[in-house]
């Protein structure tokens, strides 16, 4: 809807005012309060201003000239010169039998151009992967979901950190003390390893002859000897294990393509950036300044690419990356998600990255940052004994807090459930639990992570919405009707107040969708949907269904219905799958 009224005042403003004066994007938006009707158009104000002329004055010629009939009432200039815009009950019911016959429920798709890359989870090997990377999964996945609905064509990297100085140590490490993993498969305990990481570590800080031992297990590595090659192979292959076990809970696709992949291009990187005059040495390292960067003192802050040793690290990889994904992967617009610590890294990437012209003017380069996931009392979360927790045990947590929930209902409500329906709906519960309680915060802020928060039964919550759906779908269900055949193109009646706030909420799916593709904000999607239900309840209280008559009923049926479809596919663009009972 809205994208046709901003296209009718477009053509109506260039008509009434001629090319020659500006107008400020967007023409419509929707009403910031329903007092004001459904939508606004507010370029009177401005428009006003460049003409010299009253605003009031400018808004009543727009409206002189447009013609809305067809969908809208009569538009409305309010205070100094806003234009109101309601849009006719009987329209609304015409797109409401639209969207519901429609499969992707009025949700517009994209005919795809180029395509997207979505770097997201991007887990350590041998170092554990913590909360943080469960925000990068859940976040990168939604997005994913979200722009792959919409139709563009999406490639899923996992940029895992593969390759490294860390693991000179760890070898070196298990070499004198657990040989056996280097040379078999599965010799440690999955989640053993990060421990042995932290031993070897803290040996590589102590002990300088350790140091030097890890640093000769470096160079055999980097020239690829055989043996410290498989010893590496052993190690990652025992690390992707474990991240697998965490997407397949979490119902994660992803290709992997870690930091090792880039290896071979990474000396090309530097002649590049050697050729287009950037490289400056410094200390013995290469470095490319930077404009605007500088540290505390004032100096200018150059971004290291090649150490005075002649490694390369983090930035190398990610501008051979970074080329990789443009020249073979013709990616048109990249994707980083990550925690909002690494924004500095990517803003000097991706300026290296633009003044050695890597990046053509068609491709787009975005970092969506993400701020902490911190415990209820805003510190780092831990475990009771003080141990970082492992993502595989806080999401069993979810799961068994999920399930205690379920049997305290179902003993308060007299039900008798078998066992695999009580473990499939906790698992669903629980998992929703984590992965709603993360989007439905504004990604760019830190959240306080609180299992009692999110299995609450009541407010934003997964359950909340498991449980909307669940009601919604009985209800329409009950009707007894097959809502998806219906053989008459029975358009639906709209009548009372709370069924005309429903029909209007359940055809701004589409708008929220668009806005979620292009803030990257799947947050508003939670919230759009938590608003249906309340705005479902609300129609409820107020709407008897199944009581009312024949024709009334079919209509409410189909409102109800469409409510049960939309928070089905919200939710499976948020990575959670509802339940037909819980
Ligand atoms: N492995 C990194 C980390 O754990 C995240 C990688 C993000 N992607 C990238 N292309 N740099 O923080």
């Amino acid at each position: 809807m809205i994208d046709t009224l901003r296209q009718i005042f477009a053509t109506a403003l260039k008509q009434t005012f001629g090319n020659d004066v500006t107008f400020v994007e967007p023409l419509v938006v929707p009403a910031t309060n329903p007092r004001f009707g459904d939508y606004q158009c507010n370029v009177a104000l401005p428009l006003a201003k460049q003409l010299k002329d009253n605003p009031r004055a400018i808004a009543q010629r727009i409206v002189d000239n447009i013609n809305l009939d067809e969908f809208c009432q009569p538009l409305e200039i309010a205070g100094p010169g806003f234009i109101n815009i309601t849009i006719k009950p009987e329209y609304i019911a015409q797109q409401i039998t639209t969207a519901h016959q429609d499969e992707r429920l009025g949700v517009t798709a994209i005919t795809p151009e180029g395509k997207t890359v979505i770097d997201f989870s991007s887990p350590n090997i041998a170092k554990e992967m913590h909360v943080g990377h469960l925000r990068s999964t859940i976040i990168g996945d939604s997005i994913a979901r979200i722009l792959e609905f919409r139709g563009h064509n999406v490639l899923r990297l996992n940029h895992v950190g593969d390759w490294g100085t860390q693991f000179g140590m760890l070898i070196a490490f298990l070499r004198q003390e657990k040989p056996e993993v280097l040379t078999t498969a599965n010799a440690v305990a999955i989640g053993d390893l990060v421990t042995l990481y932290k031993q070897a570590k803290s040996k590589f800080d102590q002990d300088p002859e350790f140091k030097e031992e890890a640093r000769q297990e470096v160079v055999k590595l980097q020239s690829k000897d055989s043996e410290s090659i498989k010893a590496w192979q052993l190690l990652c292959e025992q690390s992707r294990k474990e991240f697998q076990i965490i997407y397949d809970l979490l119902d994660i696709e992803l290709t992997e393509r870690g930091e090792s992949f880039y290896n071979p291009f990474l000396p090309a990187i530097i002649n590049l950036l050697e050729e287009e005059n950037l490289l400056v040495e410094d200390q013995g390292a290469k470095c490319v300044f930077l404009d605007n960067f500088v540290n505390k003192q004032g100096d200018p802050l150059p971004l290291i690419v090649q150490k005075s040793d002649g490694g390369y690290n983090y930035a190398t990889t990610d501008l051979a990356c970074l080329k990789y994904r443009i020249e073979e992967d013709k990616a048109t617009k990249i994707i980083y998600v990550t925690d909002a610590g690494q924004s500095n890294h990517f803003t000097q990437v991706f300026q290296v990255a633009q003044k050695a012209n890597i990046v053509p003017e068609n491709v787009e380069l975005v970092h969506v940052p993400f701020g902490l996931v911190l415990a209820e009392d805003g510190k780092k979360i831990k475990t009771r004994s003080g141990e970082t927790i492992r993502l595989k045990d806080l999401l069993d947590e979810a799961i068994n807090r999920a399930k205690k929930d379920l049997e305290n209902r179902l003993e308060s409500e007299g039900r008798n459930e078998d066992e695999s329906f009580i473990n499939h709906v906790s698992q669903v519960v629980g998992l929703s639990a984590v992965k709603y309680a993360d989007l439905s915060q504004n990604r760019t802020t830190d959240y306080k992570f609180s299992f009692d928060k999110m299995l609450a039964l009541q407010g934003n919550t997964a359950p909340y919405l498991l449980y909307a759906y669940v009601r919604v779908q009985g209800i329409s269900r009950k009707g007894n009707i097959d809502l998806d055949n219906l053989e008459i193109n029975k358009s639906i009646i709209i009548k009372e107040e709370s069924e005309l706030v429903l029909a209007k909420h359940l055809l701004q799916l589409d708008y929220v969708i668009k806005e979620v593709e292009k803030d990257l904000l799947p947050n508003r999607l939670c919230l759009y949907l938590f608003e249906l239900s309340q705005k479902f309840n609300q129609f409820y209280d107020q709407c008897p269904i199944l009581q009312a008559e024949e024709d009334v009923k079919l209509s409410r049926l189909i409102l109800a219905d469409l409510t049960a479809k939309v928070i089905k596919l919200g939710l499976s663009l948020l990575g959670i799958s509802v339940l037909e009972r819980m």
